[in-house]
């Protein structure tokens, strides 16, 4: 009888299998931006304006040209010649790569130097003397849509205010009726306020250009080097086959690696002109005040409610603040990104949603901090109105949710903005949640502890979140279709090549994708090396953010690999001298119907494909596919967290948190529960510290760690996991995104947690970040804190 493989032995569907990349990370042997050098390499230190806005009168490079070490000074000026002053946004605007008019922002980039060394080329960056003008200062939407506001975007023709946007979808007139016709409106006004993804490796380049060969190579940081490689190509109007771009390791991006930077711009041009190879490395404070920030955005919510609970319609304005350019990278189609995903988990007949976006004096914002564009946003406010439309109803939070989610039997289901949710069990999800945080219990000891003057509080989220863009039918990112791809090459021993459009920057990629290799040909995991980042060895690919890497790459791997078994299957036939027909797969092997002790191996298949194929068969074996899924994934999440609130102080510390995530069918359980652990990690830190914000001169507070506060190991609660597995329904693997749903839908929790401790109070919200001295003053004022 045939002996199946057993499939967690070989790493494959389902195995906790360790992570691969770790054994070089543990032992400090990444190969990060920095840990490069190339002969004859220069370094690149940038210049950055220490103030918001001001016309620039003059700049005087003089004493920085004469610095021994130095090579060579840009400023916008210079770049002009090049036409390379201005560069376009994945968002269809423009942004300067060095100033020539006007700076915009404080830290905005003014003037670059290149030199032998990077302490020179610092030195030399204070020795450039820039006469600024200063101007007014707008530093929120408010102040930029008021009458007389200065304009910031003068360079721009046409536009005369500081608007970036107006946008809107739903059905206005049938949401008017719904909400005409409704018992209760709900309504809450709140900020999301800005943050900065802070991953702990900061951005970098090293440019190569070869004046012998016309090629350019830049290694960067980048999350979507394909991207890069197109925007290249078309902003340094060189060849793309001539342009290589090569993302080494990365420490962490979390979207803050996928816009394109003005130090990538400069320190390609500064190759070019010096014909030697530029490193630039950002430094702490460079990264937090000038490269893509998330989030900041002010929404009004309405709600329309039945007296018996149902929802009949929502209503939402949102106003973002997207700094001094547009640069956010999303589908172009989508101006406020997937904001629109509010309430898709929720059964609500009727929506409409406007947005307006405007331009500061900030760093540009609005980057999709580890969220598929705008998600995050759109899922707190959702979970924040639920909260408050429950206690305008006077229900219970968990029975409001329970009338409204949607049901099992209803899929799928239409959203009331237009998407297609296709699966889920949304209220097993909330009811194991409830289950395992002990929800009656709690209610109990919250009455009891009110009697006592003690504060408890417990918050919920649930939500539905789209994630894995495209299709390409509707998403396109510069008009390039939002697929993705993989190539999977089998050497004659049977071991495997895997390489995909996508890139890791510390989501398990090299372990998880060998897994789905190993489910689908029963080659163990361990005999397939992955390899992402390199645009002249992968297949074309939007890259990784969003969580699409699993609904996009990771499909696309499963169908290379099953076009290699498609091959596979003649080369077995061959073997085993029957037809194709009487030949039956099972993990790793190829055996005869009739007879199944005679069998072929997916390696015996291996080295058939390059020793002894059959007549009229091209050797070799190896497949690549590119993947356009039909539909986003659509995991669901529910989030408890119970807290306690000192009303003396306004500190508040975490009880217990209960995490209920339906990733659909999990390729490597233990990768997603770290997924789910630093995303909630992240949640954490959103509700309780960090945030960053600027004073009315524009000055970013929060430009490095001591303003900017991330909690450590030492500060974050723990976590309790469960699981529930809804397949998806078109994926190959039945698996849906998972990366971020932590991150989307865990601050409401954490928030709605502490609204309910202080309802007594007659409180109806805090923005984030919740720190003691806002709670206090709510308790104490008895009114809301923005
Ligand atoms: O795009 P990104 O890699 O950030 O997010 P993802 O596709 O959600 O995947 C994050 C990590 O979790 C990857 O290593 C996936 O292979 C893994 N994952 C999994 O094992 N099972 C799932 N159903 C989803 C993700």
């Amino acid at each position: 009888m045939t002996q199946a493989l057993d499939e967690i032995k070989i790493g494959g569907l389902g195995a906790s299998r360790r992570r691969v990349e770790d054994n070089r990370f543990i032992r400090g042997k990444g190969n990060y931006i920095d840990d490069i050098t190339l002969p004859g390499m220069l370094h690149m230190e940038i210049l950055r304006s220490p103030v918001a806005h001001a016309r620039i009168r003059a700049i005087d490079t003089s004493k920085a040209w004469n610095i021994p070490g130095v090579r060579l000074v840009l400023t916008g000026e210079m770049m002009a010649t090049r036409n390379l002053a201005w560069m376009p946004t994945l968002s269809y605007d423009t942004q300067a790569v060095l100033a020539t008019d006007k700076v915009r922002f404080q830290g905005q980039e003014v003037a670059c130097v290149v030199a032998d060394d990077p302490y020179v080329a610092k030195d030399a960056c204070e020795a450039i003397v820039v006469d600024y003008e200063p101007l007014p200062v707008i530093v929120n939407p408010e102040q930029a849509m008021a009458p007389d506001a200065p304009l910031i975007r003068d360079d721009k023709e046409n536009q005369v205010d500081n608007v970036a946007f107006h946008w809107q979808v739903g059905d206005k007139a049938s949401t008017e009726r719904a909400f005409a016709e409704a018992d209760v409106v709900s309504r809450i006004s709140m900020h999301y306020p800005r943050s900065h993804p802070s991953p702990i490796e900061c951005c970098g380049s090293i440019a190569d250009f070869d004046r012998a060969t016309g090629k350019l190579t830049v290694y960067m940081t980048s999350q979507a080097p394909h991207i890069v490689r197109a925007a290249v190509a078309m902003v340094a109007e060189l060849p793309e086959h001539m342009i290589r771009i090569i993302s080494p390791d990365i420490g962490g991006g979390f979207g803050n690696k996928v816009p394109i930077y003005p130090g990538y711009v400069m320190s390609i041009l500064a190759s070019i002109l010096t014909e030697r190879p530029v490193k630039w490395i950002e430094d702490k404070t460079g990264n937090l005040i000038s490269t893509g920030f998330g989030r900041d955005v002010y929404l009004d919510g309405e709600l329309a409610l039945r007296r018996d609970g149902r929802i009949l319609a929502v209503r939402m304005h949102t106003t973002s603040d997207h700094g001094a350019f547009f640069g956010d990278a999303q589908p172009s189609k989508f101006k406020i990104g997937l904001m629109h995903s509010a309430f898709a988990c929720y059964d609500v007949p009727h929506a409409h949603l406007t947005a307006t976006g405007v331009y500061t004096n900030k760093a540009p914002g609005g980057v999709a901090y580890r969220c598929s564009f705008r998600v995050t946003e759109a899922m707190y406010f959702q979970e924040r109105m639920i909260q408050a439309a429950a206690d305008d109803l006077g229900m219970d939070q968990a029975e409001f949710r329970r009338v409204n989610l949607v049901r099992d039997e209803d899929f799928p289901h239409r959203t009331a903005f237009g998407f297609l949710t296709d699966s889920g069990q949304y209220g097993r999800c909330l009811d194991v949640a409830l289950e395992a945080i002990g929800y009656a219990d709690f209610r109990k000891q919250q009455e009891e502890a009110r009697e006592q003057g003690r504060l408890l509080g417990l918050g919920i989220s649930t939500m539905t979140e789209p994630l894995g863009a495209g299709n390409s039918r509707e998403y396109d990112i510069l008009g390039i279709k939002m697929f993705d791809s993989a190539e999977l090459r089998v050497h004659l021993t049977g071991r495997a090549i895997l390489r995909t459009g996508a890139r890791t920057q510390g989501q398990g990629h090299e372990t998880t994708w060998a897994q789905i290799v190993a489910h689908e040909l029963g080659i163990p995991a361990d005999d397939v090396v992955v390899e992402e980042g390199d645009t002249d060895t992968a297949p074309f690919g939007m890259g990784t953010y969003a969580s699409r890497s699993t609904p996009v790459a990771g499909a696309a791997v499963s169908m290379a690999a099953r076009k290699v078994r498609a091959k596979a299957r003649k080369l077995a036939a061959h073997l085993l001298e029957v037809s194709e027909e009487d030949v039956e797969w099972e993990l790793g092997r190829f055996y005869v119907r009739s007879a199944p002790d005679r069998g072929a191996t997916i390696q015996e298949c291996a080295m058939a494909a390059y020793a002894n194929m059959p007549d009229g068969l091209e050797p070799g074996l190896e497949a690549s596919a590119y993947y356009d899924p039909p539909n986003l994934t659509w995991p669901f999440a529910c989030y408890v967290v119970t807290v306690e609130v000192d009303p003396e102080t306004g500190v508040w510390d975490v009880l217990n948190v209960v995490g209920v995530d339906d990733c659909g069918v999990r390729i490597n359980p233990m990768v997603v529960e770290g997924q789910i652990m630093g995303g909630l990690t992240e949640a954490y830190a959103m509700a309780c510290v960090q945030f960053i914000t600027f004073d009315a001169a524009g000055n970013c507070i929060g430009s490095n760690y001591l303003d900017y506060l991330l909690p450590t190991a030492w500060e974050t609660p723990g976590f309790e996991l469960h699981e529930v597995v809804t397949p998806c329904p078109h994926h190959p693997l039945g698996a849906k995104g998972v990366g971020e749903c932590a991150t989307v839908g865990g601050p409401a929790a954490f928030v709605n947690a502490v609204m309910d401790a202080i309802k007594p109070y007659g409180v109806r919200n805090v923005d984030m970040p919740l720190l003691p001295d806002r709670v206090y003053e709510a308790i104490s004022q008895r009114h809301d804190v923005s």
